[in-house]
């Protein structure tokens, strides 16, 4: 099959790198994500983890519906940084609440 057929937008995972996860051993979903990181863009795995377990199953020679998703993980949505790195409040300087109080 000629060009490049791309199964993971968000990490660019193509056809060429599955078949290079099976060649190596890699037969299981969860596998495939952590050799290539397939599922874990923005989209969480929700443009990718069909076409990926379809053509898994294709190249494994066994029943697609065998071919159970990955477990997800928190954030299950993504998170702005923003929201993971404020600092709590006792780690504030007096000079903070200061600048707050002024109008
Ligand atoms: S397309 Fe694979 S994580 Fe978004």
């Amino acid at each position: 099959m000629a060009g490049k057929i791309v199964l993971c937008r968000c990490e660019d995972m193509t056809l060429s790198d599955l078949e290079h996860c099976v060649a190596r051993g890699y037969r299981d979903i969860e596998e495939v994500k952590r050799y290539t990181g397939f599922g874990t863009g923005p989209c969480q795995g929700k443009e990718c983890l069909a076409p990926v377990a379809t053509q898994l199953a294709r190249l494994t020679e066994v029943a697609p519906s065998t071919i159970r998703p990955f477990t997800s993980r928190p954030p299950l949505a993504p998170t702005p940084i923003k929201l993971l790195a404020r600092a709590p409040d006792a780690h504030r300087f007096p000079d903070d609440e200061e600048a707050e109080k002024k109008p």
